[in-house]
């Protein structure tokens, strides 16, 4: 086939997107080597309301993804200017994810599937999050994905399409997660990312906090140092210098951690290559020392531009595209969602991941 085209569809959690992809199989892009594509269009529907009480409402989150699912699909095949029989291949995040909102986003795949008599591809919203800054750039495997959003932070070795190795995962709460809290505990609002950049912005880290000592990304050590500095705190509490030092505590512990596990993979030449994947990647600060970083440590960091930061449609496609492409991989009807997924990495090394996407307001 000249032309396939892929529609991804994504609810995984308080988002409900559809991105359409046309790959060209026959044309190979020049570093990768992975087929060559365009997107056609990509629309994002982000549940705004969820920030009203502080955190995703699992229940609600699913009754919107349940309203706007059609909707947002019907937009996204008009924004790309065919019609459903055009679309060959039909690409699903089916894990990990709130169950209520996953099972939405794989009925409306299987029913498109059936009433379109095309194939599945039900993939894993992890590692199309790993290999999305793919969609925007060209470079070679193997390398270092950091994926850092409300439910993970995991470093992972990338050897090809499937072939994954992990290298740290989430101790306890995830890097999102510690930044939704932190706004939680000082009532910032939600999402906290967001928020707690914006305000730290311009402000002095004049805050010191105690060693992470976990191997892993750990962050729970470093919330309880905030809530007992918090409670204890007599007098006007300085919000913005009290942020922007938790910001800087948590970045640089996942570049200084990611940095140090890279340097003790074995059999790495090359400029190595680490992707920054998930909302987490949106962080200004992020940005601005992995920039710093590069020339000190022989690395480059690639950043994926905003709205490929954010759980899109277009990721999930693109996943999907290429397994289907590559491996010629589809998924049976009887297939089930996985809320706390383990991927099986073709080649690679199977494992668990680290955590449910689940946010707790705890
Ligand atoms: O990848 P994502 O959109 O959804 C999940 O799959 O979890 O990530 C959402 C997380 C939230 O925890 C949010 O607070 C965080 O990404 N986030 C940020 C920023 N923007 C979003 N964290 C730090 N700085 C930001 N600018
Ligand atoms: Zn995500």
């Amino acid at each position: 086939m000249d032309k396939v085209r892929v529609v991804g569809i994504e609810t995984t959690c308080d988002e409900t997107s559809v991105g359409i992809l046309e790959f060209y199989p026959k044309k190979l892009r020049e570093i990768s080597k992975i087929p060559d594509f365009r997107e056609l269009s990509l629309v994002i529907l982000s549940q705004d309301f969820h920030s009203l009480y502080g955190g995703v409402v699992p229940e609600l989150a699913s009754r919107a993804h349940l309203r706007n699912i059609a909707p947002v699909f019907k937009e996204a095949l008009k924004k790309a200017g065919i019609s459903a029989q055009d679309i060959d291949v039909i690409s699903v995040a089916s894990e990990p994810g709130l169950p209520g909102s996953l099972i939405v986003g794989v009925s409306f795949a299987k029913a498109l599937a059936q009433a379109l008599s095309k194939k599945i591809v039900m993939v894993n919203h992890v590692e199309a999050h790993a290999i999305s800054p793919l969609i925007e750039n060209d470079f070679g495997f193997p390398f270092f994905s950091l994926i850092v959003s409300g439910g993970h932070s995991s470093l992972y070795l990338i050897e090809g399409i499937g072939k994954y190795r992990l290298l740290l995962k989430t101790q306890d709460d995830a890097a999102g997660e510690a930044f939704d809290k932190i706004a939680k505990l000082l009532r910032l609002g939600y999402p906290g990312g967001p928020i707690i950049d914006e305000m730290s912005n311009g402000a002095s880290p004049l805050f010191q906090f105690p060693k992470v000592e976990s191997e892993n990304f750990s962050f729970s050590g470093i919330k309880t140092f905030c809530v007992r500095t918090v409670k204890r705190w007599i007098g006007p509490f300085p919000i913005p210098e009290f942020l922007a030092s938790f910001q800087k505590k948590v970045i640089d512990e996942l570049i200084e951690k990611s940095l140090n596990k890279i340097k003790s993979v074995a059999g790495e030449k090359r400029e190595k290559i680490i992707v920054v994947a998930g909302g987490v990647a949106r962080n200004s600060y992020f940005r601005k020392v992995a920039s710093e970083k590069e020339k000190e440590e022989g690395v480059k960091f690639i950043f994926p531009s905003m709205r490929y930061c954010v759980d899109n449609g277009s990721m999930i496609a693109f996943l999907g595209g290429l397994k289907y492409i590559l491996f010629g991989e589809t998924s049976p009807f009887y297939r089930d969602i996985r809320p706390t997924g383990i991927l099986k990495a073709k080649g690679g090394i199977d494992h668990d991941y680290d955590t449910d996407k689940k946010r707790n307001n705890s």
